[in-house]
């Protein structure tokens, strides 16, 4: 027996990273799921996430593991696909229990994304990704869990949504974040009544193979890295965690809480 047994959850983003993290977790768990990304194989943009893959996308390796899941291609930023798959998953399975509104990210160089000189494109852009595209996800399963009177919503911010990064870079991207930390609150507060939980993340430096390859330097244990109080980057897992505590009976009275998974992250030491 699963704790997810029977319960019909939705990733966004879950093709690669983190999102493939959590589908997999409440799979494991025995959750239905439901795979959405932009791209079913964004993996390949990415060589160790391409080398992590035992399957050609996340929903056959959830298959192949013995779970149900469906796969989504569509922009999150799109209001009408979120709606339509939502209204798909809820045919196919009855309802939707999960959300863990994922998809998202950063757009541009911080050098070019201050807070004043942010090009609108990129403004536009990252704001629909992270944003609108929570906004429209916590509102395309919102009836569903409203109607039976349970749910569990995850929502996916960042420690540069809490702290501003030196020099000002990447002011999009963390003024997004912490926009959807303070809508998590307010949709704890409307869900409330209905016996949903609304909590949201906010990773620090974790170690997907996008962050590898991209950022390099900061991989590894960051044993001299005083800012970090635990002395390493997080791993997949380390948020994976979080989400099951999110999603299962072990939260059941933590609501509208937005909570760090960064290893004791401080930039004021
Ligand atoms: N990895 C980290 O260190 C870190 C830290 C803080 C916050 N986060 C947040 O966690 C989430 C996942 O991060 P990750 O590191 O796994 O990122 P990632 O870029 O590796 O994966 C994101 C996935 O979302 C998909 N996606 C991007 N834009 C989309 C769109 N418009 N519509 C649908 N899908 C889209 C991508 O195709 C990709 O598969 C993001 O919201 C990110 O901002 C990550």
């Amino acid at each position: 027996m699963g704790k997810l047994d029977g319960k019909v959850a939705i990733v966004t983003g879950a093709a690669r990273g983190l999102g493939r993290a959590y589908a997999r977790r409440l799979a494991g768990l025995g959750a239905r799921v439901a795979v959405s990304d932009l791209n079913l194989k964004s993996y390949a943009e990415f060589e160790g996430e391409a080398k992590a893959m035992t399957a050609d996308t996340t929903v056959d390796e959830i298959r192949n593991g013995g779970g149900e899941a469906l796969g989504f291609e569509f922009d999150i930023a799109d209001r009408d696909a979120v709606f339509a798959m939502t209204e798909e998953v809820a045919k196919a399975w009855g309802t939707v229990d999960i959300l863990v509104a994922n998809a998202g990210g950063g757009r541009g160089r911080p050098a070019d994304t201050t807070a004043t000189l942010v090009p609108q494109d990129l403004l536009e852009l990252v704001t629909g990704m992270n944003f609108y595209g929570t906004v429209y996800s916590c509102s395309a399963v919102a009836p569903h869990m409203k109607e039976q009177r349970s749910g569990r919503i995850v929502t996916v911010a960042s420690y540069a949504g809490m702290v501003a990064g030196i020099g000002g870079g990447y002011a999009h991207y963390g003024a997004n974040k912490a926009a959807i930390a303070h809508y998590t609150r307010y949709l704890a507060q409307e869900l409330g009544p209905y016996n949903v939980n609304c909590n949201c993340i906010a990773p620090g430096v974790i170690e997907t193979a996008r962050i590898v390859e991209l950022v390099g330097g900061r991989s590894g244990s960051n044993e001299g890295n005083r800012e970090i109080a635990l002395r390493r980057n997080g791993q997949p897992e380390d948020c994976a965690k979080v989400v099951e505590f999110l999603t299962t009976d072990l939260s059941d009275y933590v609501t509208g809480a937005v909570i760090p998974i960064d290893g004791g992250w401080n930039r004021a030491g």
